[in-house]
């Protein structure tokens, strides 16, 4: 029988100091280390689902000589995730003569505290976002991407908008100020201790072996699905196996013809690229989930987890993109690979064609082609940080005024996600005419049979199907400003 895995030692940075853990079970949660084994409660513990940001904390990591910053959700990061990194939260802002960062002294300035539970998670994000602006002008758009995961059930947000805009403005107290040379050096000079329950190699083929050796173990990469598992399900894990430091997988690379995103890119960098390819995904790339979930979270986690609801596979079926399947070849002492078209990697309900040594490792996105008309839409009840009823993408090119190529990627309408082949065959060729459109609209909400959960009635789900391709139609005859992503919140007020 094999003999349990232990706990192991956990150290990362804190308060100009290291702080050093033993024997942390690889699935106990940064917020439970803070709050219980440090007794740091200033961070708040609301939903325990990555949904609410009161438990935002921000994390410093080295890279390249440089400090990254990352506000992220503590309830559903595993803690040995963190292992080497830089930790701030709510109490270590105030300076040693108790004077206030910024980030807290605009919301003092703005009207902007409030009550005890949300306050400490946006006090995390407005810091977050100081030290990512490097002194730079933050705009009330950039404010609002950058808050959207922090939610307050009770007020407004326009002095929590303010703050952000203002904190910029205010003298930076000498004892508040990051000495990011310093925590560089220090982060060098942590101890790496060996890793048995919580596995994170560094590289891409010590991934892959570990990933042979150990098949039970739960894989994650920004662990914002298997949090939930843990801190909703009471799922225990003995070993854990998380990709995201594997060097070769935490680049984004272009060739002619696709883009590469190596499975431990953040989802916010992953969007990135994305958004620089196809401009017209930004507001989409926002609303895939507030800016600490997209920190953590990757877009390869996304992809592997196939969950019917998860937002990226519609848009990337629509793109035509693929999926590198990597393992260990250990009598060849070699990576070997497969590469799939995406809608080909689902067996059925968050199954999928992978065989127990392979590992996900890279997503292939076609560019942009000649006369592409691209758009994706995401039905959820809140506009931001929500999970969604239905998603829908849609990428067409016309030729003489036929539907040339057309393909369509659906989400919360099956058990996987999918492509809508019926509609597809029925627009491909086809005069692209209000005609048209209305025989399609009828074959997409007949192409699936949708369940009804707490999101959406089935009913719902297959007539606003046929509405998103309508509106897909009226936006390719030039059609503005009729999505909700136009209005203004703040004009409308
Ligand atoms: Fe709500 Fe973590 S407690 S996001
Ligand atoms: Fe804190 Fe609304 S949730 S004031």
């Amino acid at each position: 029988m094999t003999p349990p895995i232990s706990p192991q030692p956990l150290t990362f940075w804190r308060r100009g100091q290291t702080v050093t853990l033993d024997q942390v079970p690889p699935d106990r949660t940064l917020l439970e280390v803070l709050r219980e084994d440090l007794a740091c409660t200033g961070t708040k513990e609301g939903c325990g689902e990555g949904d609410c940001g009161a438990c935002t904390v921000v994390l410093g990591e080295a890279v390249n000589g440089k400090l990254h910053y990352k506000a992220i959700n503590s309830c559903i990061r595993l803690a040995h995730s963190v292992q080497g990194m830089a930790v701030w939260t709510t109490e270590d802002l105030v300076s040693a003569q108790g004077e206030l960062h910024p980030a807290q002294e605009a919301l003092v300035q703005c009207h902007g505290s409030q009550c005890g539970f949300c306050t400490p998670g946006f006090v995390m994000s407005l810091f977050g976002m100081y030290q990512n602006s490097r002194g730079q002008p933050i705009d009330r758009a950039q404010a609002a991407a950058d808050l959207s995961g922090n939610l307050c059930r009770c007020t407004g947000y326009r002095p929590l908008l303010d703050a952000a805009q203002q904190m910029g403005d205010l003298p930076l107290p000498a004892g508040c100020a990051v000495d990011e040379a310093g925590v560089v050096a220090a982060l060098e000079r942590l101890p790496s201790p060996a890793m048995q329950a919580y596995l994170r190699p560094t590289t891409l083929a010590s991934l892959l072996q570990a990933r042979s050796a150990n098949p039970q173990a739960q894989v994650v990469a920004g662990c914002t699905d298997v949090g939930l598992w843990v801190n909703k399900m009471h799922k225990r894990f003995a070993q854990v196996l998380d990709v995201t430091a594997a060097e070769e997988l935490r680049r984004v690379e272009t060739y002619p013809h696709h883009i590469a995103i190596g499975a431990a890119v953040s989802l916010h960098e992953a969007c990135g690229a994305l958004v620089s390819e196809r401009p017209q995904l930004k507001t989409f790339a926002q609303r895939f989930a507030g800016l600490p979930i997209r920190n953590s979270g990757t877009l390869g986690g996304n992809v592997a987890n196939g969950s019917p609801i998860g937002d990226s596979m519609p848009l990337l079926m629509a793109l035509g993109a693929s999926v590198v399947l990597m393992r260990w070849d250990a009598k060849r002492h070699r990576v070997v690979h497969r590469e799939l078209r995406l809608e080909d990697l689902y067996a059925g309900y968050r199954t999928n064609v992978m065989k127990a040594d392979e590992l996900l490792c890279w997503i292939k996105v076609p560019r942009r082609g000649e006369g592409e008309f691209l758009r994706v839409y995401k039905i959820s009840k809140r506009f931001d940080e929500d999970i969604s009823a239905v998603c829908l993408a849609i990428r067409m090119t016309l030729d003489g005024g036929k539907v040339h190529t057309i393909s369509i990627g659906a989400g919360g309408v099956a058990a996987t996600p999918v492509r809508a082949r019926q509609t597809e065959a029925a627009l491909l060729g086809q005069a692209w005419n209000a005609d048209t459109v209305m025989a399609a609209a009828a074959a997409l909400r007949a192409e699936f049979q949708p369940i009804s959960d707490m999101r959406a009635s089935a009913a719902y789900r297959q007539t606003v199907l046929g509405n998103l391709l309508q509106r897909f139609w009226l936006e390719s005859q030039g059609l503005q400003a009729i999505n909700l992503e136009s209005v203004s919140m703040e004009a409308l007020a």
